[in-house]
């Protein structure tokens, strides 16, 4: 049965030229079986009439506070308490700044601090006004609030032009409505930190040693963890990859950075993953300059240092350490010596030229005392959930390390 199935959610529709996309989301809602009550800005009521919205949900449509008051209803109060889930899609730069601040001069911003419900918002706007820092720090506002935030996606926006600011796509935003509404995943109350891609160690300004990890399993894993409830910090190195919404997301780029991030994140996390490739060694110096090419120049000895082990030397009691062995020769034995040797409660072990930049893996799982689990090729997304399914076996029912 779908999650929707008898719920009771609110569409907060505020004013921008998505504002019609909300037709397309309130019609799906109700065709999963949910009842549907539309809440409308005042501007959000001259893009789309309100009759658009009842002919949708059958539903009355509300747009004044002051009208909602009658007998045995007590306006935004009984809206709020009724509520499983409040939606805002589109949601304004204004209604933005409304949530954020905890301001209470319409009906969305009413409901919202009335409601115990999960609230998500679909941003829409123009790119200047998306990046704008203000709008940056109230989503950030709401995120630590978690309030969850869809999107914005990149491409074509009202004006004309290209860039950040799209509303997600109507379906997307269903799906993420559905997550919030089934029941609690495996790992709800757990924080999960995940490191992702590669690192890069500098030579000089212009240039790095890297590796060619996409951060694809990393990211994956980010988002099966938060899939099954957990709270997520994601690490990651430079990537090509959009930055997943709902998770915070922590850049860097060397292997100190990382481990500087790591043991911040991990000082109150439950499970550390490290799917990061990051590199063992960088160049002892870093040139202030960029190193040119000159005559006298015909080659560049490089000295490269090692870089710390972050898994082997975080030490953190009752933190579970899942690692990554990516090798080209002696797989499982390698594998099973960083088990050991780093204090694991888990390793995924797999063939490094095949995997690194692929899209797919065959990955063999090996815990301290179990036999291992050797897992057919798959998808990244599917071995994501298998690895996230294992971390979770290895907690208790209310989230704490088994001992
Ligand atoms: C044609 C037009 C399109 C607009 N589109 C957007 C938009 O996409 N996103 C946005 O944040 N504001 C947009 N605005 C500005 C909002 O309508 C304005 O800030 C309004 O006060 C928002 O109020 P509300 O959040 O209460 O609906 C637009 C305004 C106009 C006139």
């Amino acid at each position: 049965m779908s999650a929707f199935a008898g719920k009771t959610i609110l569409l907060g529709v505020s004013g921008g030229i998505a504002a019609y996309k909300a037709a397309v989301i309130a019609s799906t809602l109700v065709q999963s079986g949910s009842q549907v009550e539309v809440l409308l800005t005042e501007a959000a009521a001259r893009f789309v009439t309100p009759l658009t919205f009842s002919a949708i949900t059958h539903a009355p449509v509300h747009t004044d506070p002051f009208a909602l008051w009658g007998p045995g209803f007590s306006g935004h109060v009984t809206l709020a308490e009724c509520a499983d889930l409040l939606i805002v899609a589109p949601a304004t730069a204004m209604t933005i700044a409304r949530l954020a601040l905890g301001l209470t001069d319409d009906l969305i911003g009413l409901v919202a601090l009335s409601t115990p419900a999960p609230i998500l918002i679909a941003p829409a706007m123009e790119d200047h006004m998306f990046w704008h820092s203000a709008t940056q720090d109230h989503l950030a506002t709401l995120a630590t609030r978690g309030v969850t935030v869809v999107g914005p996606e990149r491409g074509r926006l009202a004006s004309g032009r290209s860039g950040a600011g799209r509303m997600a796509d109507p379906a997307t935003i269903a799906a993420r409505a559905e997550d919030l509404l089934a029941p609690a995943g495996p790992l709800e109350g757990v924080h999960v930190v995940v490191t992702a891609g590669g690192t890069r160690e500098p030579i000089d300004p212009v240039r790095y040693i890297g590796n060619r990890s996409s951060g694809t399993m990393g990211y994956a894993i980010a988002e099966a963890a938060r899939q099954a409830g957990a709270r997520v910090t994601l690490i990651t190195g430079p990537t090509a990859l959009t930055p997943p919404t709902s998770i915070e997301v922590v850049a860097v780029e060397t292997a100190l950075d990382m481990q500087r991030e790591v043991e911040a994140a991990t000082r109150d996390a439950d499970i550390l993953i490290m799917a990061a490739a990051v590199a063992d060694f960088r160049p002892e110096v870093r040139s202030k300059q960029k190193i040119k090419k000159t005559p006298a120049l015909d080659g560049l000895d490089l000295h490269l240092t090692r870089n710390p082990d972050i898994l082997a030397m975080l030490d953190r009691p009752g933190l579970i350490k899942i690692g990554f062995a990516a090798e080209t020769e002696r797989l499982l034995e390698n594998a099973e010596k960083k088990l050991r040797d780093k204090g694991l409660a888990m390793i995924v072990a797999n063939d490094a030229a095949a995997t690194i930049g692929a899209p797919e893996s065959a990955a063999t799982l090996l815990m301290p005392d179990r036999p291992a689990e050797a897992l057919p090729r798959m998808a990244k997304d599917d071995l994501a959930r298998v690895i996230v399914e294992r971390a979770a076996g290895l907690l208790d029912r209310r989230g704490h390390p088994v001992p």
